[in-house]
């Protein structure tokens, strides 16, 4: 997610918001830039990397000004690099805007801009349009201009821009991307989330979508997309700058477990047309790629790992090819059979695990096609690979990884359905209605996070366990991995997942009195097996939790406790099965006082063999 900061006051702007830009680093970035009133003019400078960059870069020189615009960059359109970052300005440098969030039809505004109106574009991104666009219908009103340009734009965005001959003030627009205004004496500011402001005031206008702010020193109005003036009450911030980034959420764990509908829809509604086409951008692969590809490799490690393997379930079963699912420390080293006619897919919310980068040169060494599945953009597995398809979760700050997770599990669909469509072996019907029953999950997602209540009662009664067996069937046994992993890795219990056929092969020899046992019984073609299974461990003492889709009761006569989910389809059910889980890891951890978001011995990213 990308922040924006903007100040209009008597002076030292620049290291008022260059100051504020400091604040929302937790938001990931990997480029910023500042544009300052100046002389009549405008004064921008922008870097790649850190805002330390953006500081060395303007030593020295001067940025005396009473206002401006700042922002820090998370990459989605165009890679990190000086050119792509904020702010954009119109080619006489005479406007410039800073922008949160995704202009979705700029790539049509662009060709209508170059093509009608000459225009030349510096660099890749969505966000250099809004400029061009206010340039556009520019008549010394910048208000008017604002309004106009918006009037073109679809998407979300959080939007500031400045005009060099209106020097008194900055205009503002909120769609879906989150925007405040802080209240100041002589002053005010704009900015894409509290912390930014914290440090120089504590009364703020909350913005709500589709309102226009126009920010001068000493006044600020807010007006709806009619442009009538809205009066707004005055919020006062009691809470410090740590707690804000988190959202008011105690842990990023536990906010990036909620921001789980808004990523998922994200990730999805970027990729499906309005007549239900699934566009995969940053895929090049044609039809005869596809049909020429004899297998695929999914390799990745933890949580990723996990979503690969829910990832062979379906590619296997929509795209009707066969799939290998590896960790990418034993893919390298086991002398794989891949050539030209393998599809390596490599996973990571980094893109930077060494283990993952070195199984993707190993792949292409052999003639692999690489195509990687991403959060950062600009990351090293992405710029390697052949093909990127991005997952767009924004910053995953929390060790314990959670919405890359499900955003990653739903570029496995979208891969998998965009295959079988594209070789004919899955016809449109079934492609419609997977493609209807994933766009449902964000809602039913919504309803599911409702319970969190229910969860964490559950982690009340079980947290001082010291041992815990997940088990699972078909898609459950990946879920049942991940849900593993969430427990050990942020409440160091010793817990292990294992295919609840297999329990009686070994595993079942440590089930006793009032061993815990978390069962996914969400798979309809397995529900009788897995009550047996069930069964199988309550016989010998086990305590068990059962997670099963709304309507199976039959579980309730085995299990202690039962965890209903909304119904969905076998195949999609671990974009909801794992959230509960998450959650009683989460509260579990809590309970035991654990260091939630940076775990003992983790690290966000495992950039050592
Ligand atoms: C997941 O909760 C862990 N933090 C860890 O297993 C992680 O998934 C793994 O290190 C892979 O990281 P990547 O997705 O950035 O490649």
């Amino acid at each position: 997610m990308c922040g924006i900061v903007g100040f209009i006051g008597t002076s030292n702007a620049k290291n008022i918001i260059i100051d504020g830009l400091k604040k929302l680093e937790y938001r990931g970035y990997d480029s910023s830039g500042i544009a300052l009133f100046q002389n009549g003019g405008l004064k921008i400078k922008k870097t790649i990397g850190r805002i330390a960059n953006l500081e060395n870069a303007m030593l020295g020189g001067d940025y005396e000004s009473p206002g401006g615009i700042g922002h820090t960059r998370w990459a989605t359109h165009g890679a990190p690099s000086d050119v792509n970052a904020h702010p954009h300005s119109n080619m006489a440098g005479t406007i410039a805007v800073v922008h949160n969030g995704i202009i979705e039809n700029y790539v049509e505004l662009r060709e209508w801009l170059t093509k009608e109106h000459g225009v030349i574009f510096l660099s890749e991104t969505d966000t250099e349009v809004i400029a061009h666009l206010i340039s556009l219908y520019y008549e010394n009103d910048l208000v008017d201009a604002v309004y106009k340009a918006v009037a073109k734009m679809r998407g979300a965005y959080a939007i500031g821009a400045i005009a060099a001959n209106e020097p008194d003030k900055i205009v503002a627009v909120r769609k879906d991307s989150p925007l405040v205004v802080g209240l100041g004496e002589d002053c005010n500011f704009i900015a894409s989330d509290i912390p930014a402001l914290l440090k120089y005031v504590r009364k703020v206008y909350l913005i709500e979508n589709n309102e226009t702010v126009i920010l001068t020193k000493n006044d600020v109005k807010i007006f709806d997309k009619d442009r009538n003036e809205i009066k707004r009450d005055v919020f006062h911030v009691t809470w410090d700058a740590v707690e804000a980034e988190k959202d008011g959420y105690d842990h990023f764990m536990l906010k990036e477990i909620h921001e789980q509908p808004k990523c998922i829809e994200e990730t999805l509604s970027r990729r499906l047309t309005a007549d239900g086409k699934i566009v995969l951008d940053g895929i090049s692969m044609t039809k005869e790629d596809i049909e020429s590809f004899n297998k695929v490799c999914i390799v990745a490690c933890g949580t990723a790992y996990h979503a690969g393997l829910v990832g062979k379930t379906v590619i296997e079963k929509f795209a009707k090819i066969p799939v290998e699912v590896d960790v990418a420390s034993e893919f390298r080293y086991r002398d794989p059979f891949v050539d030209d006619k393998t599809l390596f897919i490599a996973i990571s919310q980094s893109g930077e695990t060494l283990d993952t980068l070195a199984a993707l040169r190993e792949a292409k060494r052999r003639g692999a096609r690489v195509l990687s599945v991403v959060n950062v953009v600009g990351s090293s597995v992405s710029r390697e690979s052949d093909d990127v398809f991005y997952t767009w979760a924004g910053p995953e700050i929390a060790v314990a990884s959670t919405k890359a997770y499900t955003t990653q599990l739903v570029c496995m669909y979208l891969i998998a359905l965009y295959m079988g469509l594209t070789k004919g072996s899955l016809d449109r019907e079934e492609f419609d209605r997977v493609i209807t029953e994933l766009k449902a999950i964000p809602e039913k997602l919504k309803t599911l996070l409702t319970k969190e209540p229910v969860i964490a009662d559950l982690a009340k009664t079980f947290y001082k366990t010291e041992q815990v067996f997940f088990i699972g069937r078909g898609v459950d046994v990946g879920v049942s991995y991940e849900g593993s992993l969430k427990l050990k890795e942020i409440s160091y219990i010793n817990s292990f997942a294992v295919a609840a056929g297999e329990l009686k092969h070994g595993t079942i020899a440590l089930i006793e009195q009032g061993t815990l046992v978390i069962a996914l019984a969400t798979q309809d073609a397995l529900y009788e097996k897995m009550v047996s299974n069930v069964q199988e461990v309550k016989a010998r003492g086990a305590v068990v939790i059962g997670f099963a889709k709304e309507g199976n009761q039959a579980i309730e006569n085995q299990a202690d406790k039962v965890f209903y989910i909304p119904e969905c389809r076998d195949e999609i059910s671990p974009l909801l099965s794992v959230v509960p889980l998450q959650m009683l890891a989460y509260y579990i951890a809590k309970l035991r006082g654990c260091d939630i978001d940076k775990p003992k011995n983790l690290a966000k990213s495992v950039t050592v063999e």
